[in-house]
């Protein structure tokens, strides 16, 4: 039987990983500031989330969503300690894409509506609704076109307000900073007066966190720092450092009934206690203080290459602009300074996502690197 041979891959066969380094078969080290693609947020193989994960499973690794499950109250007490996001109700799931596509039905459900409007350059997932509010049709199927979405430039309230005020909009959808799309931002202004359109005309605001949240940014959801309380957060990615975990936040206003979402695995016993690990290394290693003064410290470095245009993104999700495609740069970084980097749907952009516990040493290999290569 073959492999259906969806992604194009790297000749690299890490057979180990600790903290920022994975290492190949021959155990050639590689540094990793690419987190493999965000998710890596405590640094691969943390002995505290080794311990979690390995005692849980000899206890008990799964039973299903009908019995008491104090693992999944222990991880909603956790996160709302550390998120601040006080009194929201937390339903787990099991990736990006499933978190947004219950956002989108919770929404629908609360409201009774069933447009979505989303931004251009999004990507909330590949499942049916998620990927129908993804700005790509290389990836929406037929079947996916019978979800009714809009497009709006990022940052267009003008064109929110159009769309919001014919009131069949369920929900509208955002990554705070987008990831795939190439890490924009835009003002708090802009946030701020997308929240007052949502609540002007019942319209539930969904902020898309799964690559930025989760303390990536220095702040534990990246929104934070616009000062907006949205009805619904999803989270992915860091969550779960490589364990399979999804979920949202929902807010008090929204009200659970038995059998309204549901899910087998989900919140299982393996998944909550690798969530709740990440979250633990979080607060007693100061990761994400770590990571703002990361951040800074990388924005300096990159003062030193000319050739950068601009560094985009905050906290430990950077990106640097170059005015040529990155694909070959890219290549040199991972063959010859055996350093992983990230890209994106912008061809002069490369990524940096790496593990929160990244220190500045590593900082400086990389751009050793990208002066060797490009002065
Ligand atoms: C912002 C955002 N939303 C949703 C997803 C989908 O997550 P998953 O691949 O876990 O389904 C991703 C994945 O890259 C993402 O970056």
């Amino acid at each position: 039987m073959s492999l259906f041979d969806v992604y194009p891959l790297f000749d690299i066969t890490p057979v180990e990983a600790k903290d920022v380094y994975v290492y190949d078969e021959n155990n050639i080290e590689y540094l990793d500031l690419y987190g493999g693609h965000a998710v890596v947020a405590i640094g691969h193989s943390h002995p505290k989330y080794v311990k979690a994960i390995s005692n849980q499973v000899s206890k008990l690794g799964f039973y299903s969503n009908s019995i008491q499950n104090p693992l999944q109250e222990e991880l909603s007490e956790k996160l709302e300690a550390l998120s601040g996001c006080k009194d929201y109700q937390l339903f787990l799931c099991n990736s990006g894409a499933e978190a947004n596509e219950n956002a989108l039905k919770l929404a629908s459900f609360h409201n009774d509506k069933k447009k979505v409007l989303a931004f251009k350059n999004s990507f909330h997932g590949r499942t049916s609704a998620a990927v129908a509010a993804t700005d790509n049709p290389k990836i929406i199927a037929p079947i996916n076109t019978q979800q009714e979405v809009n497009f709006s430039e990022f940052g267009d309230l003008y064109n929110v307000e159009s769309v919001l005020k014919q009131n069949e909009t369920c929900a509208v959808i955002i990554e705070t900073i987008q990831g795939i799309g190439g890490l924009d931002e835009s003002t708090t202004e802009f946030y701020q007066g997308l929240e007052k359109l949502c609540k002007q005309y019942n319209t539930l605001l969904i902020a898309d966190e799964i690559q930025c949240g989760f303390g990536r940014t220095g702040d534990f959801f990246a929104y934070q720092k616009h000062g907006i309380t949205p009805d619904i957060i999803s989270m992915a990615k860091g969550m779960g450092n490589g364990f399979p975990i999804g979920g949202i936040l929902i807010h008090p206003n929204i009200k659970a009934s038995y059998g309204l979402l549901g899910t087998t695995f989900g919140g299982n016993h393996l998944a909550c206690s690798a969530s709740l690990a990440v979250l633990d290394v979080l607060e007693k290693e100061n990761l994400l203080e770590n990571a703002k003064e990361i951040s800074v410290y990388f924005k300096e470095k990159a003062k030193e290459i000319s050739k950068i245009k601009t560094v985009k993104g905050r906290g430990l999700m950077l990106g640097l602009e170059f005015d040529f495609p990155i694909a070959e740069l890219r290549k040199t970084l991972i063959n010859k300074h055996k350093i992983f980097t990230g890209n994106s749907k912008n061809p002069n952009l490369i990524r940096i996502l790496p593990s929160l516990t990244v220190q500045k040493k590593h900082i400086d290999v990389f751009f050793e690197a990208l002066k060797q290569e490009l002065q």
